[in-house]
This record gives C-alpha cells, sequence and structure tokens, in this order.
C-alpha cells in the first residue's frame, strides 16, 4: 500500500456520540439525539471539504464532489451508514463514512480531481435496530419495502417511523424509491469492518466482499395467563417462556444441523415479575445460512418447535417476518476491477463471504456494487469490543481512494 492515513480528527469527532461511559458501547438508534449528532457531525464533515451536502427524501445523507466541468458522467459513491445496534461497537458503519471522507482527502492530497462526481453517502436506520427492517434507508431507495408498509414500522415505544422522520424534520410522505438518484450512480463501494475474524487468520488487513448469505429477521410472540409463581401449580399453568426456550433451543440446533446462523438475541418478557408467570413473551429470530433453502429449513423448524411447544402448553403463538435479504453474489466484474487496482498498489486482498446484512447488498440489486473489509483482530462486532487497529483503518483509507482514483478520477 502507498501511505495512506487513518484520518483521526475526523474519527475523534465522532467518538463521543451516543457512547455509553459505562460499557462503551454506542446506541445511536436513528432519528434519535444521537443520530441528530451524527447527522450534524456528517454535514461539518462534508464542509470542512467543501462538499455539496444533502439529505434525500428516505433520509439518508450524501456529500458530493464534483468535477469542475459539472461532469455529467455518472457518479461513483462511497460511504456506509451511522447507526448502531443497542450497545453496538465504534466501527460497524462509521469506519465506512469516516474512510470515505478520509480517502477524499487523500485523493487531494494527491493532486487528483474527480473526473465523475464523487459522492459519500450515510445510508439511515441500517442497523434496523429501532424499527425492526434491516437496511431501511436503502431498501426504501431501491424499492424493497413499500413506502406505505415502511410509515407503519413502530419502535419499541410504539412510535410509527413516519412519525420518527416528521419529528426529525423529515417529510414521512416523501419517502420511497428514488430510481433517479439510482440511475446517476455507476458503482457503490462500501468500506467495511470485517464482523469476523477471516483477515486476522489470513494475516491481511484488508479483503474484498464476495457474496452475503440470504438472511432475515421473524418475531414470534407467544400470549399465556400471567398468574402467582408460588402457588399456581405446574399443570395449571400457560407459562408463553417453555415456548420461547424451545425456539431458542431449536434455532441452536438447527443452525448447527444446517451450518448456518440462527439467533434469538432480543426477547420482551411481560410483565417481567421475578415472581410471576409471565403473560407474554415476545422474541426476535435472526436467521443466515449459505443459501436459502438451509435457511428456510432452520427457520421452519425453529417456528415449529415455538408453535408445538405452546400448542402443549395451552399458550397463543404466533409469527410474522420483519425483514427478509436474499443472499447477494457482489458484481465479479467490480471486484476483479477492485482487486486489480489493488494489486497494483501490492495488495491481493482476499475474497469473503459473509452472513452479515449491508446497504451494498441492497444497492447491488439496482446498481454494481462491491464491499472493502478491514481486519478486525478479535473478530468481535456488535459489541464494544469491536476493534480495528489504526495502520488496518490506513490500509483500508488507502485501499478505498485506489479504488476511487481509479473508479472516479483523473
Ligand atoms: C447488520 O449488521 C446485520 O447483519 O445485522
Ligand atoms: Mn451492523
Ligand atoms: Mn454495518
Amino acid at each position: 500500500m502507498n501511505g495512506g492515513r487513518w484520518e483521526l480528527p475526523l474519527w475523534q469527532a465522532l467518538l463521543p456520540v451516543g457512547r455509553d461511559p459505562v460499557t462503551g458501547g454506542y446506541h445511536r438508534l436513528s432519528f434519535t439525539e444521537a443520530d441528530a449528532a451524527c447527522r450534524d457531525w456528517f454535514a461539518r464533515a462534508a464542509a470542512d471539504r467543501g462538499l455539496r451536502a444533502e439529505t434525500d427524501r428516505n433520509g439518508n445523507l450524501w456529500a458530493w464532489w464534483t468535477p469542475r466541468d459539472g461532469g455529467g458522467e455518472q457518479a461513483i459513491v462511497t460511504g456506509s451508514h451511522l447507526d448502531s445496534v443497542p450497545g453496538g461497537g465504534p466501527y460497524d458503519g462509521p469506519l465506512g463514512v469516516v474512510s470515505a471522507f478520509a480517502a477524499i482527502d487523500l485523493l487531494r492530497d494527491r493532486g487528483l480531481e474527480p473526473a465523475r462526481p464523487l459522492g459519500v453517502v450515510a445510508f439511515a436506520e441500517e442497523e434496523g435496530a429501532r424499527f425492526g427492517s434491516a437496511c431501511l434507508g436503502s431498501r426504501l431507495t431501491v424499492g424493497a419495502i413499500a413506502p406505505q408498509e415502511a410509515r407503519a414500522l413502530t419502535d419499541a415505544d410504539g412510535v410509527t417511523l413516519a412519525a420518527a422522520i416528521a419529528e426529525a424534520g423529515g417529510d414521512p410522505g416523501m419517502i420511497g424509491p428514488d430510481p433517479e438518484r439510482l440511475a446517476r450512480i455507476e458503482a457503490f463501494i462500501e468500506l467495511h469492518i470485517e464482523q469476523g475474524r477471516a483477515l486476522a487468520r489470513l494475516g491481511a488487513p484488508v479483503g474484498v466482499a464476495g457474496a452475503i448469505w440470504p438472511h432475515g429477521r421473524w418475531r414470534i410472540d407467544l400470549a399465556g395467563q400471567a398468574d402467582h409463581a408460588g402457588t399456581t401449580r405446574l399443570a395449571d399453568r400457560r407459562d408463553p417462556m417453555l415456548p420461547f426456550a424451545a425456539a431458542v433451543v431449536a434455532a441452536r440446533q438447527a443452525a448447527q444441523d444446517e451450518d448456518g446462523l440462527a439467533t434469538i438475541g432480543k426477547v420482551v418478557a411481560q410483565p417481567g415479575a421475578v415472581n410471576a408467570i409471565c403473560s407474554s413473551v415476545s422474541a426476535w429470530l435472526d436467521a443466515r445460512a449459505r443459501d436459502e433453502a438451509r435457511l428456510e429449513r432452520i427457520v421452519s423448524r425453529v417456528l415449529r418447535a415455538a408453535a408445538e411447544s405452546a400448542a402443549s402448553q395451552g399458550v397463543q403463538s404466533s409469527e410474522r417476518l420483519d425483514s427478509f435479504t436474499p443472499g447477494v453474489r457482489f458484481s465479479d466484474g467490480l471486484r476483479a476491477r477492485l482487486a486489480a487496482t489493488l494489486a497494483r498498489a501490492g495488495t491481493v486482498p482476499p475474497v469473503l463471504d459473509t452472513g452479515a446484512g449491508h446497504d451494498a447488498g441492497v444497492l447491488a440489486a439496482a446498481v454494481p456494487a462491491a464491499m472493502l473489509f478491514v481486519r478486525n483482530p478479535s473478530g468481535i462486532s456488535h459489541a464494544p469490543a469491536e476493534h480495528a487497529d489504526p495502520q488496518d483503518c490506513a490500509a483500508g483509507v488507502d485501499a478505498l481512494a485506489a479504488v476511487l482514483a481509479e473508479l472516479a478520477c483523473r
């Protein structure tokens, strides 16, 4: 690699936003105060660089470096997201946005000029942590979710997406497919921290994405009868915790049998008294597998286990799909171009498939898309311990700058 840098002031300015001082975890849920601070940070980063900033009708942020002659050609766009899961790490999302600005700085330092518009984007609600539907900003943009369905999504307090957008100063009536914007994009490159240990094992600071596994989220609702923990005979109980437990165990077993992944990471038990049987339990299943047939088998086993256990316990059960993302194979042509560019800069990046979802995977349905991964020594992600070494972040910026120079500059 050829001397990329890790843009510390830009990174440092974002680091405190939404950070829990006790756990170090990030809480940057969409359309909250922390999200607004991230958006201000993005606007400042764009303004400091003389980039034209705009928010599209789906709440995604864009910053444009345009050629002096206006550049009639299609754009190259890079970026990621700024929202986090509850208690997330600092790198998932922000690394791609900070690296995008830092790569532009590097191109300028080298005296390069864009031959076509070069955009930085931060997609809204990528994690789906507030409204339950992953990659919402990019999915709305490509038309993968209907606007009326999206507007009706609710958060844990019953606030609709429509109300949250309006509260944040946007117009929920405007959300929806944005084909004109997509038609102006030649290619999208997302840089992201790796959410596993493949690069660490291979001793490589940077890799490129091959494919994203199909994945989705399912909600299971179990309704029983609240009652006294100290007096209700076992035979008289209608306890929704039992089908919930059956679902957790089935998820682990089915994932193991299908060489996939299944997780129940969120559960709400009501009313939540130590000395009472729950009246209801809601649980969210996240499942991923290398192909849709395996995924389908995992999910149906988990849902069946919950339903059968519920029936045997006198508990009512229902389930619904919250979001589904088909498997994505990234453009072979664009990946080959990335690999050739990085090889010229002295790196042969490994090609990695991943079970993690990304806006690049959603955009790939509409425009050629590719991803660069930056090494994560522990592989931990969606947790405060998520980490990338500064020299690897710099290598990521360097790789991204080389790719942008090749695709967008003269
Ligand atoms: C996004 O990080 C996801 O894969 O859930
Ligand atoms: Mn994530
Ligand atoms: Mn991410």
